[in-house]
């Protein structure tokens, strides 16, 4: 028996998972805090990450053969800025993915520099998420600290380092730096001199499935292993492709979480010049487009717990589709993907005195569902045929929400049988590299079962089709509306 142990590095945990190559064994997570030292500022101490990466590797294997450990790899919270002094200190608290100080450097990379140079050297262009802006912020707002450093790195790659001693990232995190050039899989030169950076504070890029050393000695001795590889992993939406199954050139993942992506894997690299959609390395060294919508499962959340307080409970709301002229914007929060606008908020178009809240519950769910339809519709006109997608995330146990989901896009839809896929597709990352290809197809197809499919209906598809039609013309209008 061996084991392979995948590490998520999350925005509000770390999660570890034993797998057998086979199976899933166990989970554990440790939490730990996030920081809000100003409004729209967001930080972490990455000594955290390791100390509850550590507890949480311990608990996970506290009961097994630890000798039978044969590596371990990671999955990440993307885009973090970790910088590290000469002697390895941390020189202040890591500025997260979804921290906003940096608009001000993001106008200057978007508009002044120009998204056709960020498009050229990187595939992408600025979002205050991303790491380039930070960098930036950094030199124009510590000066003194920006000055000591001595490495740059995002935080998976600081746990990886700490377990190790090899500096290293892997590059689908890199990919979304803003100083990476996706398409060569390499540091941009353009970029590390616009932001002031020396390639040697920079780690050396690895492909996901690729090992970077050993568990040092001393840190293997006292969680009782022997002899550990460590292997690098990839951001958390990379990560997820691997532990969900989409892997094929032109397989897609929706994530109704929280906030909504679309992950659709591609083997040629092309990227989208004219909308906010991603384009990274995938963890099996091809490509993927990225779109994020802000607001997916918190808008249902919003709208049934916070303004109606209601149960969630759609058999009601089923009675208006096919039939309902309300349509919701969902830019509750602005939106990313394709739009790009911080400003631009929410709205419900077709009120009438007749429209009851079961009516309006149906257009929150029609609208996150158009949202995704317009990012698949721009990564399906960059020559990508998309016919079905895996569906995650808490917004998936709505029945509801899938069938209108898989009319609007008219795909079929797929839930796979095991939901967590950053950290599985880690602990597969830490396989793949310990197996040979005949043995990692027998992984991928224990982890890879689909549950349920839920296909499209031809009314329904041609009726969203021609609301879609209309809903596009929600935000052109909404967005004057200052
Ligand atoms: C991706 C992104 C998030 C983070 C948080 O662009 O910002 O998915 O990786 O987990």
């Amino acid at each position: 028996m061996k084991y392979y142990i995948g590490v998520d590095v999350g925005t509000s945990s770390v999660k570890v998972m034993l797998i057998d190559g086979a199976r899933a064994l166990k989970t554990v997570s440790r939490d730990y805090p996030v920081y809000y030292p100003e409004s729209g500022w967001s930080e972490q101490n990455p000594e955290d990450w390791l100390s509850q990466t550590l507890s949480a590797v311990s608990e996970l294997t506290a009961d097994i053969d630890k000798s039978a450990v044969e590596a371990l790899s990671f999955s990440g919270q993307m885009h973090g800025l970790v910088t590290l002094d000469e002697n390895d200190a941390v020189i202040r608290p890591a500025i997260l993915w979804n921290d906003g100080r940096s608009e001000k450097q993001v106008d200057y990379l978007n508009n002044t520099l120009g998204k056709s140079f960020l498009l050229d050297s990187t595939g992408n262009i600025a979002f205050a998420g991303f790491t380039a802006p930070k960098v930036l912020w950094m030199y124009e707002n510590e000066r003194e600290k920006f000055d000591r450093i001595s490495k740059i790195m995002l935080p998976k790659d600081y746990v990886a380092y700490m377990l190790t001693g090899s500096f290293a990232t892997d590059t689908s995190d890199a990919a979304g730096t803003l100083y990476f050039d996706t398409e060569k899989r390499s540091w941009s030169r353009e970029m590390l001199d616009v932001l002031h950076i020396n390639e040697n504070m920079l780690p050396k890029v690895y492909e996901s499935d690729e090992c970077i050393g050993f568990i040092k000695d001393e840190i293997a001795a006292s969680l009782g292993f022997g002899k550990v590889k460590v292997i690098i992993g990839a951001g958390d939406n990379a990560a997820s492709a691997i532990g969900t199954g989409t892997v094929e050139d032109g397989s897609c993942n929706i994530s109704l979480g929280t906030s909504g992506t679309v992950f659709v894997t591609s083997d040629s690299y092309k990227c989208d010049r004219e909308n906010a959609i991603h384009t990274f390395c995938s963890a099996n060294r091809k490509y993927h487009y990225l779109a994020c919508i802000l607001s997916a499962a918190s808008a249902q959340k919003w709208w049934l717990e916070d303004i109606t307080s209601s149960a969630y409970e759609f058999e009601k709301a089923a009675e208006y589709a096919g039939k309902s002229d309300v349509m919701f914007l969902p830019y509750l929060m602005g939106e990313r993907s394709p739009v790009n606008d911080t400003k631009v908020r929410g709205a419900f178009t077709g009120l009438s005195m007749n429209t009851s809240k079961d009516e309006m519950t149906l257009a929150v769910l029609e609208g996150v569902a158009f949202a995704f339809r317009q990012n698949i519709d721009i990564i399906r006109s960059l020559g990508v045929n998309i016919t079905k997608s895996k569906v995650c995330g808490g917004g998936a146990k709505n029945r509801l929400w899938l069938s209108i989901l898989a009319n609007v896009l008219n795909i079929t839809l797929q839930i796979p049988e095991f939901e967590h896929g950053g950290v599985l597709g880690a602990a597969m990352l830490a396989a793949k590299n310990c197996m040979s290809a005949e043995e990692y197809a027998e992984t991928e197809k224990a982890f890879y079962p689909v549950i349920r499919e839920i296909y499209p209906d031809e009314t329904l598809v041609k009726y969203y089709d021609e609301k879609y039609r209309r809903y596009l013309k929600i935000y052109p209008a909404v967005k004057e509306i200052k």
